[in-house]
């Protein structure tokens, strides 16, 4: 076991990114055993589970949708925020009792968690009847782990920070219209109250080939929609020596015809002019874009390390605005950062109010052990911290449901993926700008983009008929 040092993480140095190509291991014999995967968090790990049922299924695995039939349970887990971290010890609890009546169902926990030394402590203490524990930098080594599996606890936590893994087209990908392609790992950011940097490692980019191979096949496959991943997208290519920055991999993803582009999650800082005039130059590049706020006080923000200042943030919220014909802009933001007072908070309310938000994902503050804000002090009842995100909710809750009413009796590109899960007789999917419709048509349109003419408007959805 070789936990990442949480200490040592920040003054890594960037050394050259290595690639290497690996052929996933095939074989047959785990022929007819049954897994499941549970997956918790960001888009990174609803990616990383489509490889890691991939990997199983070239094992002979097979997929089941609760974990009462399975012979393997996989939990891909999230360290965002502590209530993630007891989900899963949670789910954790009812797999224990599970494996009391089934004792040769093998737990298998991966993920952030799995990079947390705090998180492994407590599972060597604890929890012995997980069989597996294997890091965010191990997924391509989940097959010979599998197979050389001993009896107990085996933990797997290495770091491969400077390696890049390439496994092919290996992923059992849960969408046939829009997938999601990774870009780059990790972060180097070191945003002062956040974990990712300790648990995805250094920033490493992709090779741009290799990405445009993967969007080129997808596209023949018949995709009609590529998600482009990473922590911070803007970065894309700063440690690659000749290669594309992002706006020269975007405009090349562009170049292929894939009918939609999207891409998460570009952070404010270092949002070039360049980026901009590829997005609002390319038709297929979508009009949407998550832009984290985290707080509108510059003292916060200080405090935070995000690099920009409310100002700097407004300005490129308005240059995008105006560049980008219609752009739907989406944010996060997180309240009771430790002491944040009345007055900063009122500052983060301010930019809300000037944004008008199409959404905001929110949360309040939670303390993750190893990070900088964890030692900062904070006085701040819980009380008052929940109050305030009441409040926020509200307001960013009034925009969203305002920008909604902007759809109403128009027609809008609509790509449906799937069948709507309240309503059978109905399929859903989503605008150029990312708002989710329920939509009367014919089933067999799925995996089509489609004229829909907007019926009725609520806070987070849309409701439409086929033109
Ligand atoms: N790379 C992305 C963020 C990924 S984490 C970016 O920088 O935008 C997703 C969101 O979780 C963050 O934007 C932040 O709002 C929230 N978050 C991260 N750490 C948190 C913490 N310790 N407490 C509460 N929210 C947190
Ligand atoms: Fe976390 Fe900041 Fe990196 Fe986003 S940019 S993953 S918030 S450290
Ligand atoms: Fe969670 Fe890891 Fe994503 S901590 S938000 S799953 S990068």
């Amino acid at each position: 076991m070789n936990l990442p040092d949480m200490k040592q993480a920040k003054s890594r140095n960037k050394e050259s990114v290595e690639f290497i190509y690996t052929n996933p291991i095939t074989t047959n014999k785990f022929s007819g055993k049954k897994y499941f995967i549970k997956t918790y968090g960001c888009q990174m790990n609803v990616h990383d589970s489509e490889e890691i049922s991939g990997l199983l299924e070239n094992l002979g695995f097979e997929e089941v949708t609760t974990e009462l039939e399975a012979d393997i349970i996989i939990l891909n887990t999230c360290a965002i925020r502590e209530n993630a971290h007891d989900k899963v010890f949670g789910f954790l609890g009812r797999c224990k009792h599970l494996k009391g009546e089934k004792p040769d169902l093998k737990i298998i926990l991966c993920g952030c968690m799995a990079q947390e030394k705090s998180v492994v402590d407590e599972i060597l203490a604890k929890h012995k009847y997980i069989d597996l524990v294997f890091g965010t930098h191990n997924i391509h080594e989940l097959p010979s782990l599998l197979m050389n599996l001993s009896n107990g606890l085996n933990i797997e936590v290495k770091s491969n920070e400077g390696n890049v893994f390439e496994i092919g087209e290996s992923f059992k990908r849960d969408s046939k219209y829009s997938a999601w392609v990774n870009i780059m790992y990790g972060c180097d950011k070191f945003c002062t109250y956040c974990i990712v940097p300790y648990t995805r490692g250094k920033e490493r980019s992709r090779k741009s080939k290799d990405i445009l191979r993967e969007v080129n096949c997808l596209k023949e496959k018949g995709y009609k929609e590529v998600t482009l991943l990473g922590q911070n997208v803007n970065a894309y290519g700063t440690d690659l020596d000749d290669d594309l920055n992002f706006a020269g991999l975007l405009e090349s993803v562009a170049k292929t015809g894939m009918m939609r582009i999207r891409f998460v999650t570009s952070h404010p800082w270092n949002f070039t002019d360049e980026m901009i005039d590829v997005i609002a130059k390319y038709d297929n590049i979508m009009p949407y874009i998550h832009l984290p706020l985290q707080s509108g006080s510059d003292r916060i923000l200080k405090l935070m390390g995000r690099r920009y200042t409310k100002e700097e943030y407004l300005t490129l919220y308005k240059k995008i605005k105006e560049r980008v014909k219609n752009a739907a802009i989406t944010t996060d933001i997180i309240v009771g950062f430790p002491n944040e007072t009345d007055e900063d908070f009122l500052d983060t309310l301010s930019v809300v109010e000037e944004c008008k938000y199409d959404g905001a994902y929110t949360f309040i503050y939670s303390p993750r052990e190893g990070t900088p804000a964890s030692l900062m002090e904070d006085s701040t009842p819980k009380e008052v911290k929940e109050e305030r995100l009441q409040k926020l909710n509200e307001i960013v809750n009034k925009y969203s449901n305002m920008n909604n009413q902007k759809y109403l009796n128009k027609t809008v590109k609509v790509l449906l993926v799937g069948t709507s899960e309240k309503d059978d007789n109905k399929l859903y999917g989503y605008t150029e700008t990312m708002k989710l419709v329920n939509v009367i048509c014919d089933k067999s349109l799925v995996g089509e983009i489609v004229d829909v003419l907007i019926t009725d408007a609520k806070s987070f959805s849309l409701d439409g008929i086929v033109e």
